[in-house]
């Protein structure tokens, strides 16, 4: 099987979760120490061999788009001033890497989002990264390489991939919750995913339950390998839980015919689309690149 090329990032949703710096700066381009977050999530997918990455994106955020964009006005100036390292410093983007927006339209949900770049992507397979989630890059290049495992998995068996982690349970009502396979249940099988990845099949998700009824602590971060047959159950999915398209549910009619996977991730995630967090990484990410001289 070909190895995945294609991302598809969604950013329409208007974080509200981040108002009021998200009020006219796109959350995505909100900073984590000296750079948006958007940006340490497109050079993860690149990183991992992503080639084609498709913003799903809405009218409102246009900088986002502008932000991978070469501004050749600012780009003359710079080299006229003799700035030529800082000009090369923004056009960072690899020549053989794309990026392609498309509108979502009315957001319908996640799944709404993802399916709106089937016109791009037709019959690739492709990984979904949410760019709320941001994985630490400063640990090697442990971020990458969780996606990087999650393409190689899929292109070993051919099943779709979703990178997991445990979170505690007063975090399990805000995150797609995995119920793994009968031979994979045991809590034990998960107590080495901080080393090394791992992959399990998985019977099912449930979408932010409450505790009770939640089937494990595995948490969705945010990470996806999916065959391109996810369009056809996303566009027969109907709105459940928020009166929306959820990529969950058209994950779990993916599994009994595709076979669908869960990856443990390496590394810790930080949630940039929640106030709190976002505060959290952000102290975390400039004290990291302040120790590095940057
Ligand atoms: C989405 C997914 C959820 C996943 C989460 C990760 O929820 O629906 O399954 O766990 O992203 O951040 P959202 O946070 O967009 O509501």
């Amino acid at each position: 099987m070909r190895k995945v090329k294609y991302a598809v990032l969604p950013v329409a949703g208007f974080g509200t979760r981040m108002l009021p710096l998200s009020k006219s700066v796109p959350k995505e381009l909100l900073p984590l120490g000296n750079r948006p977050a958007i940006h340490y999530v497109v050079e993860e997918a690149i990183a991992a061999g992503i080639k084609h990455i498709v913003l799903v994106g809405h009218a409102q955020k246009s900088a986002i788009e502008n932000y991978f964009d070469i501004n050749a006005e600012l780009d003359n100036q710079l080299r006229h001033k003799g700035k030529e390292a800082l000009a090369d410093s923004l056009n960072w983007l690899p020549e053989d890497v794309s990026i392609s927006v498309i509108r979502q339209g009315t957001a319908l949900g996640l799944g709404h989002a993802v399916l709106a770049a089937r016109p791009i992507i037709g019959a690739h397979d492709f990984a979904v990264l949410l760019p709320d989630v941001v994985l630490d890059p400063f640990s090697g290049d442990m971020s990458a390489d969780n996606l990087a495992f999650m393409i190689d998995a899929f292109a070993t068996d051919g099943h779709s991939q979703i990178l997991v982690e445990t979170v505690a349970d007063e975090d399990v009502h805000k995150y797609g919750i995995a119920q793994l396979s009968e031979d994979h249940s045991a809590t034990s099988d998960m107590e080495d995913q901080a080393e090394a990845n791992a992959s399990f099949s998985v019977a099912g998700f449930v979408e932010k339950p409450n505790l009770a009824d939640a089937p494990s602590r595995l948490a969705v971060v945010g990470r996806y390998v999916f065959s391109h047959h996810i369009f056809d159950y996303l566009a027969n999915t109907t709105a459940s839980v928020g009166g929306e398209i959820q990529l969950t549910d058209a994950i779990d009619a993916l599994i009994s015919e595709h076979g669908v996977s869960v990856t443990t991730m390496r590394g810790d995630s930080y949630d940039a689309g929640d106030m709190r967090s976002y505060m959290q990484a952000f102290i975390y990410f400039a004290e990291q690149q302040l120790a590095q001289g940057q």
